[in-house]
């Protein structure tokens, strides 16, 4: 990572990564993201912008007042999580609008067939493609543009998001080959860390996700401290003990992923987790997982608790976040308009 900021890029060395506001955070989004995100604030190599996107939550139907409050709810979980908005720039997408129009630009850029092929598309749209949001198809090219009105330069991600900053890349391909310009970034996705893609605790083979059905599937991070124990000892495991070497988990997917979860949470590696708890049975590694999850999720929760008694300094939070967002993207903006063609004041 540091090695591809010392190269000679022209661009600033930024961060950016959002989060959609369509219901509670689980586990999966804090470690496959948000406590990167922290890290890579912490780091001090990048200037890190992170956004909470509720244009792309609303693709698909959101009630207006629970958009509202979980865009709240994220902000206090950015910033209990260890975001700092004096360090970093946190806003959300909708009052910046630069993102929506730099999304127009890229709707004209990619083709209809790079949308078509994106597993989340086909995933969220279901059977009855005809009657998914014309938004949802979109979503893509207004993700390009959330990360190129930035020029960011790298983005933290899980997984499930690797095709999407492939298709971002392929935009900013195409819209600087089409010009003739070399104005965009080609942007380096960072998918890193034990815990990229934490699965459901009831499913080995199924992504830990807010929209499961079952809440037992999830840890949540408003869950408190007994609930965080009782999904962790009802989660799906299988009869062996712990191996000590990593390939001691091929084919346990359910082993596997709690045994990531553990060296996410405690900073270290599976190698190091397992060379310290092989051999032990499940009975006695669970105790040991809830009581490392209480310890480091309950403080998160309970300063999102305190933060989101004060909603209007959440929304003052935002609303400069936003201001901050929009000096770096409105000289972007206008060089694109430039660039593509049309008369800007
Ligand atoms: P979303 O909640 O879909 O907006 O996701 C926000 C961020 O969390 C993205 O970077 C996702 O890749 C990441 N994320 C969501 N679920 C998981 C998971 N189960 N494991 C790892 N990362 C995840
Ligand atoms: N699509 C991402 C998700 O569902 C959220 C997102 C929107 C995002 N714009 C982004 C992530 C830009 C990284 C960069 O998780």
């Amino acid at each position: 990572m540091t090695e591809a900021v010392q190269t000679s890029s022209p661009f600033t060395p930024r961060v950016f990564s959002g989060i959609q506001p369509s219901g509670g955070l689980t586990l999966g989004n804090y470690l496959g993201a948000m406590k990167r995100f922290v890290d890579m604030q912490d780091e001090g190599s990048f200037q890190t912008v992170y956004c909470m996107v509720d244009q792309h939550a609303i693709t698909v139907w959101q009630d207006p007042e629970k958009l509202r409050h979980a865009t709240r709810e994220l902000c206090a979980g950015f910033i209990a999580a260890g975001i700092d908005p004096d360090r970093s720039i946190l806003f959300n997408q909708s009052q910046v609008p630069e993102h929506a129009q730099l999304a127009w630009i890229f709707n004209c850029v990619a083709r209809m067939g790079w949308m078509q092929r994106m597993t989340q598309w086909k995933d969220k749209a279901g059977k009855n493609q005809q009657n998914a949001s014309l938004g949802l198809f979109a979503y893509p090219a207004l993700m390009a543009a959330d990360i190129l009105i930035y020029h960011a330069t790298h983005v933290p991600v899980g997984e499930d998001q690797k095709q999407h900053l492939e298709l971002t890349r392929d935009v900013a391909i195409k819209f600087n080959h089409d010009y003739g310009v070399d104005f965009f970034p080609i942007t380096e996705p960072v998918i890193e860390g034990a815990a990229t893609r934490v699965m459901s605790l009831r499913d080995g083979s199924k992504k830990m996700s807010k929209s499961d059905p079952s809440d037992a599937s999830r840890i949540n991070m408003t869950d408190d401290a007994d609930t965080i124990a009782k999904k962790i000892r009802k989660a799906k495991t299988d009869p062996d003990a712990l191996p000590s070497e990593a390939k001691g988990l091929e084919d346990r997917p359910e082993a596997r992923n709690l045994v990531n979860i553990y060296a996410a949470l405690a900073d270290s590696s599976v190698d190091a987790v397992l060379a310290e708890m092989g051999g032990k049975q499940f009975s006695e590694f669970k105790p040991i997982l809830s009581e490392l999850a209480v310890e480091k999720l309950a403080p998160i929760s309970t300063e999102m608790a305190r933060l989101m008694q004060d909603p209007a300094e959440i929304d003052r939070i935002l609303g400069h976040g936003a201001t901050q967002a929009r000096e770096l993207a409105t000289p972007i903006l206008k060089k694109t308009y430039d660039i593509v063609g049309m008369i800007s004041s």
